[in-house]
């Protein structure tokens, strides 16, 4: 036991070396690495999954017979994930894609859930994006944020990526981050923490997607395919989860160790935003925000969670197009 702490602690010591003396401009890149082939680390759940060989794109289906999904064959306990998705355009009112992980499957009354979903509209109006964090069923207390987009999401591919280690959560858009939620001590169980695998999948939302219901799936435009391509999942795979990884952390005891030891995500430069990350979220959420639970005043519950106390009050975007605020040139891209 002392042996493996003391390697460890070497380990650790050598890391932190490395770290401090590679400066980097961009927190992402120690995340990024190649991308993985779809059929060595998904599986389809249900519907129709397309593959186009040629260009390595993948397709979700939706007709009136089926939407369809795909998750990861493996469990991973922090990771980087991320994929290029190109949303169908026209007529997607009613429809639903989610790119999101989840540990649902494995824990049905506690389980965790990070989310990008991509609400789809009536011909001529603009996308969606709403995101959604759960930690340990914590399903009565949602934490939506929906979001403009500043490009259209129909005509091009676009990079979706979430990170999420043991200090935050982080969601990306073409390595911009969107959103961050940081691990603290009063979130406790509402934190994830446990295992989650990596899926997509494209339903009917009928009932809820589009103005709260009013505009429906019109199948007259079916079928709906989304492509996907360039999928990352840089992590720490944790198959099976055995029963002491079902235990949850306390906040203290929560570190890098967790489960693998040299998991990529861990690591000092992913443990916060760089400036230019924090300038570019300040950018997303200034312009392009348009509800966030914590100034959901109808939510009784919203206002009083811990990481919303801390926050200023942001006003809001309205509901609307693709127009770009700035150039993006000035953004600071992090990765450039
Ligand atoms: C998406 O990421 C890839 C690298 O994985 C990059 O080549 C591409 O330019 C990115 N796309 C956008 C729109 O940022
Ligand atoms: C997670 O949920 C379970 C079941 O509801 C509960 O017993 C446990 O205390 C929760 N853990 C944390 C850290 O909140």
């Amino acid at each position: 036991m002392l042996l493996v702490l003391q390697l460890w602690v070497t380990a650790f010591s050598i890391q932190l070396i490395n770290q401090q003396s590679s400066v980097s401009a961009s927190s992402l890149q120690e995340a990024e690495d190649g991308a993985v082939p779809f059929h060595d680390t998904f599986s389809v759940i249900w519907g129709d999954v397309l593959f186009d060989q040629h260009d390595d794109v993948v397709q979700l289906k939706l007709d009136q017979q089926s939407g369809s999904g795909f998750v990861s064959l493996e469990n991973y306990m922090y990771a980087y994930f991320s994929a290029s998705i190109k949303l169908p355009h026209d007529y997607t009112a009613g429809i639903v894609l989610a790119f999101y992980t989840s540990n649902s499957d494995d824990f049905s009354k506690n389980h965790d859930e990070l989310d990008f979903e991509f609400l789809g509209n009536v011909k001529g109006k603009p996308w969606r994006l709403q995101t959604n964090i759960y930690g340990n069923g914590s399903v009565s207390r949602g934490r939506e944020e929906r979001f403009n987009f500043w490009f259209d999401p129909t005509t091009d591919f676009h990079n979706y990526s979430i990170l999420w280690n043991h200090k935050h959560v982080v969601f990306f858009v073409d390595e911009i981050p969107i959103r961050e939620l940081k691990q603290s001590e009063e979130l406790g169980g509402d934190y994830p923490s446990k295992p989650m695998a990596l899926y997509a999948t494209m339903w009917d939302g009928s009932g809820w997607a589009t103005n709260g219901g009013k505009y429906p799936v019109n199948y007259k435009y079916a079928p709906f395919k989304t492509s996907f391509k360039n999928f990352k999942i840089n992590g720490c795979a944790t198959n099976p989860i055995v029963e002491d990884q079902i235990e949850i952390p306390s906040y203290q005891t929560r570190s890098r160790m967790t489960h693998c030891i040299n998991n990529p995500t861990e690591t000092l430069q992913l443990w916060d935003l760089t400036s230019i990350e924090k300038q570019s979220l300040q950018w997303v959420r200034t312009h392009y925000l348009y509800y966030t639970y914590c100034q959901d005043t109808n939510r009784h519950y919203s206002t009083s969670l811990p990481e919303c106390a801390a926050q200023d009050t942001i006003k809001l975007a309205k509901p609307g197009g693709y127009r770009s605020h700035r150039p993006k040139q000035r953004l600071g891209k992090p990765n450039s």
